[in-house]
């Protein structure tokens, strides 16, 4: 016996009419021809091929969840307001809810999970100040510390524009003729450029940013988050026989671990350095290629996070979330560091674009407090943001006649004091290669092993100018990571597994016959 479908389980078009026959189209007689007057059909279609919106030009392979941020109420021993007065970190057992997406970086939406890159680690804290996102990676430093160069660099590790494949050369290209990548290399090549799933990693905000005290006065810091659940890394190997099976492993992971209640957890830990240039140091506090060591600047945990619920809706939560250096709240600040300042511009900018100018209305993008603006209007604009019995003629700011008003500075304001020429030029102590060897030196044999095998692979096929650059940079980094290569590459070369696939990143063959004819 048919049951008749609950009145509240009807299937309905957009405009609320029942649809009665979900199965044809209208036409002439059952066999055709349509009318153009067909509108459920036509409503169906055409949101259907509007179901996509563009990708994430970088992260587009990602996984989210939502969890809580519970504060310390301290950093390390001392009191946090020492340091900010962000309300979210002041009082012990203070919980912040937040939205977790994981990613990596360089391939599209569907991409394997198990590729060798750097993942994303981007939090969105909703707190009673507003939001703040913290927009970081699994690993600590980066390839660049100048935005500028961002798009070249994004444009060398994606596919080549030609072929649509990924091309080893052209990543080693750019990577040798700048230098201030091989730390990050030196990483990437090893089994930390591929972890084993988004739970057992720890994520870094990379970039350096301020605190600031209800004095004015600032420090410098950077965030690290670290796993409660462990780190595990994957060898190429392992790697390679996970992806043969699955390649969608670590969503599975994160969705399966959050379902079966086993909640993974993270602490958020910062270092602290005074504001300012450090002479003392051999690098830039800026410089987002290095590792401020942690006997000078011990890690100081904050807080913790714990991710305990899954997005009802891959597309409305994960896809559409939007996360940016810019969303800071009172109490944390911009540093000068030049990639923060690029990164600022242009996660907004592309958001606009991506999701649209009323991106910050979406449930998943909009504080949880009030929000009254003055802004108006634009595609899918969804709701006017009024103050409760605020005038709604008034959409303009100062006004005699009622309307929003400025808000008072919540502490001291911070002003630093800039002057300086205007001029496009690095920085002056760029150490390129010395951390890298400390990096290489603090690898475990097998990761060792690893970095090498992984690097020889790679670089083998590529043009002997950039292998020798490579080299170069591995030796003046430390002599056994420089000899190691070598003589990997020099075997490598010799026994001619170095012939140049089809631009294949990761040294596969491509296939050379089909075996199977069609019908
Ligand atoms: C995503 C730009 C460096 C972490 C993105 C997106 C852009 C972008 C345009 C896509 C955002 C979206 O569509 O919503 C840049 C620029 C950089 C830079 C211009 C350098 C100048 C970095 C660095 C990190 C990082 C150093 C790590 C700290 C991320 C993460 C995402 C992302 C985690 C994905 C966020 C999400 O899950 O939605 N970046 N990025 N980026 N970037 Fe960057």
């Amino acid at each position: 016996m048919t049951k008749e479908p609950q009145d509240n389980q009807i299937l309905t078009n957009r405009q609320g009419h029942p649809i009665t026959n979900n199965q044809n189209i209208r036409t002439v007689g059952n066999r055709g021809p349509g009318t153009l007057e067909n509108y459920d059909f036509i409503e169906k279609i055409s949101h259907f091929d509007r179901e996509r919106i563009p990708e994430r030009v970088v992260h587009a392979r990602g996984a989210g969840a939502h969890g809580y941020f519970e504060a310390y109420g301290a950093v390390g021993n001392e009191p946090v307001s020492k340091y900010t007065r962000a309300k979210l970190f002041q009082e012990k057992g203070k919980q912040t809810p937040v939205f977790v997406r994981f990613s990596s970086v360089i391939h599209g939406g569907h991409s394997p999970e198990t590729l060798r890159d750097p993942r994303g680690f981007a939090v969105k804290f909703y707190t009673e100040d507003g939001n703040w996102d913290l927009v970081g990676n699994n690993l600590k430093i980066f390839f660049i510390r100048d935005a500028m160069k961002f798009p070249d660099m994004i444009h060398a590790f994606k596919p080549d524009p030609l072929t649509n494949i990924q091309d080893g050369e052209r990543f080693f290209d750019f990577c040798a003729s700048s230098p201030e990548a091989f730390h990050m290399v030196t990483f990437v090549y090893s089994p930390w450029g591929i972890p084993a799933n988004y739970r057992m990693m720890q994520g870094s905000g990379v970039n350096t940013y301020k605190w600031v005290n209800s004095e004015g006065e600032a420090v410098l810091v950077k965030y690290h988050w670290e796993p409660k659940q462990g780190i595990k890394n994957l060898t190429q190997k392992e790697a390679s026989e996970l992806q043969a099976t699955n390649f969608n492993h670590a969503t599975q992971d994160l969705y399966q671990a959050i379902e079966r209640g086993e909640y993974p957890e993270w602490e958020l830990l910062v270092q602290i350095m005074s504001d300012g240039e450090h002479p003392e140091l051999d690098f830039d506090p800026l410089d987002d290629t290095k590792l401020w060591p942690e006997d000078k600047f011990p890690w100081l945990p904050v807080g913790k996070m714990v991710l305990n619920k899954n997005p009802e809706d891959y597309f409305t939560e994960v896809e559409q979330a939007a996360f940016g250096t810019g969303v800071l709240v009172d109490g944390l600040d911009f540093s000068d560091d030049k990639m923060l300042q690029g990164r600022t511009f242009s996660y907004s900018d592309t958001q606009r674009y991506r999701v649209g100018p009323n991106y910050l209305q979406l449930p998943i993008n909009a504080p949880k407090k009030q929000v009254a603006t003055n802004q108006r209007g634009g595609q899918m604009q969804y709701k006017v943001d009024l103050a409760p019995g605020q005038n709604p003629h008034i959409n303009y700011e100062p006004s005699i006649l009622g309307g929003l008003k400025e808000a008072v500075q919540p502490g001291k304001e911070y002003t630093p004091f800039i002057e300086g020429e205007l001029v496009r030029a690095s920085i002056d102590r760029k150490s390129n290669t010395k951390q890298a060897g400390e990096t290489y030196r603090k690898f475990e044999a097998w990761e060792k092993d690893d970095l090498i095998s992984n690097l020889v692979a790679d670089l083998a096929p590529c043009d002997e100018r950039i292998q020798k650059k490579m080299i170069a940079l591995a030796e003046e980094a430390d002599g056994e990571y420089g000899k190691r290569l070598r003589e990997g590459l020099e075997k490598a070369v010799k026994s001619g597994s170095s012939q140049k696939p089809l631009g294949n990143r990761g040294g596969d063959k491509a296939p050379q016959e089909a075996v199977q004819k069609g019908h």
